[in-house]
């Protein structure tokens, strides 16, 4: 049996998390392949590299990416490891899904792996779209997040983002997601070796939310829609003025990184506030929302 792992990860984090879901299998053969953009991204990050990148990814503009050196083999399985950007698939991912070479997921079964701070539902639920017309069919999502305050994992991931900074530091933690937690994922990895031998495809997910492998916060529900709502309309104003790079939309890159600032350290404690209202008031349909979520269904505009 043979297993195919395509994926994108810039510090390493993602692959860490790859590697360790079959470090324990002897029984399946696994190759993996990173996708390699052909303008890769710096890291750390320039800050106006950063958010100049948001209105490609969240309106999901292919950038070109290298052939992927995938072995002539016929896998039972590929796993895509993919990791948001701006609540979207992250670029390089993007590219390759939009690309002439995804047409190897055609008619192929396919495990997502998710590696996120902690908003990652927009691009799952993207992903899912570009599975559906490739013809592939989504067997199994695991999500790793970074469990901390979501506040915290905010101030952890600026600091590694833009510094390189994953340690812990005298006021803050290490940032990313934690070991133990990337530990667990050979558990899932079992399960999936388990899963190739008996065939019972169906049942895999349900087996994964056993483990706990995709855990969603209903107050990052309402959060995450809010988002992607507001960077929507503001990557529509940005890409009017040119490509990513172009100096012609330098203002408008700036006045959103500004208003991301203010939004997420001024405003946070109102719109966490009103985030936690609205799952008193709507819990019934959250619930219903937070099950599709968990799920590898695809319902178009679910979020
Ligand atoms: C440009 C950029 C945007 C990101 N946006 C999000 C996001 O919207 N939601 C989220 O949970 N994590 C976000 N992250 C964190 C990544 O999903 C990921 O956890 C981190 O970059 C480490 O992944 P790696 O394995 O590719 O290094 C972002 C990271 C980058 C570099």
């Amino acid at each position: 049996m043979h297993i195919l792992v395509i994926y994108y990860s810039q510090t390493g984090q993602l692959k860490k998390i790859l590697t360790t879901l079959f470090e324990q299998n002897t029984d399946v053969e696994v190759d993996y392949v990173p996708i390699i953009p052909v303008k890769d991204f710096p890291f750390p990050w320039k800050a106006h590299q950063f958010f100049d990148a948001m209105p490609e990814c969240v309106l999901q503009i292919p950038e070109e990416i290298h052939p992927l050196k995938i072995p002539n083999k016929r896998y039972d399985l590929v796993v895509l490891g993919h990791n948001p950007w701006f609540l979207s698939p992250c670029l390089p991912i993007n590219s390759f899904l939009k690309s002439s070479q995804a047409s190897i997921l055609q008619n192929q079964k396919v495990l997502t792996v998710i590696g996120a701070r902690n908003m990652w539902l927009n691009a799952q639920e993207q992903v899912k779209a570009d599975l559906v017309s490739l013809g592939a069919l989504l067997v199994g999502n695991i999500v790793l997040v970074d469990p901390r305050p979501n506040l915290i994992s905010v101030l952890t991931i600026i600091r590694w983002t833009f510094k390189g900074i994953k340690e812990k530091t005298r006021l803050l933690p290490e940032a990313g997601i934690p070991e133990e937690e990337i530990k667990r994922v050979k558990d899932y990895g079992s399960i999936i070796i388990q899963t190739l031998k008996s065939q019972q495809w169906p049942s895999l997910q349900e087996k994964l939310l056993a483990q706990k492998a995709v855990v969603v916060q209903p107050g990052l529900v309402v959060l995450e829609k809010r988002g992607i709502t507001n960077f929507r309309k503001f990557a529509a104003k940005i890409i009017a003025k040119g490509k990513r790079g172009d100096s012609a939309r330098k203002p408008l890159v700036t006045l959103f990184q500004r208003l991301l600032v203010v939004g997420v350290f001024i405003l946070s404690p109102i719109s966490n506030f009103t985030a936690w209202l609205s799952t008193q008031v709507n819990r019934k349909a959250l619930a219903k929302k937070i099950n599709y979520f968990q799920g590898v269904g695809f319902e178009k505009d679910s979020l």
